[in-house]
């Protein structure tokens, strides 16, 4: 990674005014397929700040990822709300932006125009945004990527555009659902450094999904917990103010402590569900 959002050009104007508030009111959530019905999440609420950093931590299968979905507009709740900004998210939105868990580009457009459909949708200005296409897929080592096709790529380079996608229209909320997973360890921590850095100089509201507590850590003003399916909030945990922040922060004795704490939360989340 070369490159640092300070030097990209701002996306359009309509779509980067000022950070979202999210509102998420006693949601539930059922799938219901032929043969069964899942309660994956149950009566949840959490309220997000505008420019707010919140990771979201949790047993495997408690419901983040379907969170996520539900707030970008994917998945209708089953109960309860989910408020933007004071408006009801009810479908897909312009203002947000996601990485899903797994990249899912479009395997017939190259890695350049994968990353600027959500510029070609919004009919943002095409020549702004591929300069900064340029840019962002520079920054994250994907320059010299731009024209291949995704087939051609590694799961982790993918999971480098997915990221870029998110970006390049400037979303005012920023879902992330375990975007650094399928990296190697050192791209995995340049990557959360380098969102780090977004997040301070852009200003976003950001959800962030990862089963990595210190990342969490690293880069949330606040985590929160689920519990094992039905997902619903077990605690939150707040970090110091400090920024920025880096990896040899996290051994200081209060950073330390506070991993050891969503250990143990995590530790008894997963083994009350196991006891069920
Ligand atoms: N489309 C679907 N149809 C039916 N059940 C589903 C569907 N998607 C998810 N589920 C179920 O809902 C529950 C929550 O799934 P979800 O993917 O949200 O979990 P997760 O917390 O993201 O897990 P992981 O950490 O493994 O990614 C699981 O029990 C899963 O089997
Ligand atoms: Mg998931």
């Amino acid at each position: 990674m070369t490159g640092s959002i300070a030097a990209l050009p701002a996306a359009a104007p309509q779509a980067s005014a000022g950070p979202a508030t999210l509102d998420i009111r006693n949601l539930s959530l059922t799938y219901k397929t032929s043969t069964r019905e899942v309660l994956a999440i149950r009566n949840l609420s959490l309220s997000v700040q505008a420019g707010e950093f919140v990771s979201i931590v949790g047993p495997s299968g408690c419901g983040k990822s379907s969170l996520l979905k539900i707030v970008y507009g994917l998945v209708a709740a089953s109960t309860g709300s989910v408020t933007m900004s004071g408006t009801p998210v009810t479908g897909p939105r312009r203002d947000i932006g996601m990485v899903f868990q797994a990249p899912v580009l479009l395997p017939w457009r190259t890695i350049l125009e994968n990353v600027l459909l959500p510029a070609d949708v919004l009919k943002l200005d095409r020549d702004a945004m591929r300069t900064r296409a340029h840019d962002l897929l520079e920054m994250v080592g994907l320059k010299g990527f731009e024209h291949v096709y995704p087939d051609e790529l590694s799961g982790g380079m993918q999971q480098r555009a997915g990221i870029v996608r998110a970006l390049i229209h400037d979303p005012k909320l920023l879902l992330m659902d375990e975007p650094f997973a399928a990296l190697d360890a050192l791209t995995r921590e340049q990557m959360a450094l380098e969102l780090q850095r977004i997040w301070m100089s852009s200003g976003k509201t950001v959800l962030f999904v990862t089963h990595s507590i210190s990342e969490a850590v690293l880069l949330s003003d606040r985590i929160v917990l689920m519990s094992a399916r039905p997902g619903t909030l077990l605690a939150e945990y707040e970090t110091p103010r400090e920024r920025p922040r880096s990896f040899d922060d996290l051994s200081s004795p209060r950073m330390a402590e506070l991993s050891k704490a969503i250990r143990r939360g995590l530790n008894e989340a997963s083994t009350r569900h196991d006891a069920r």
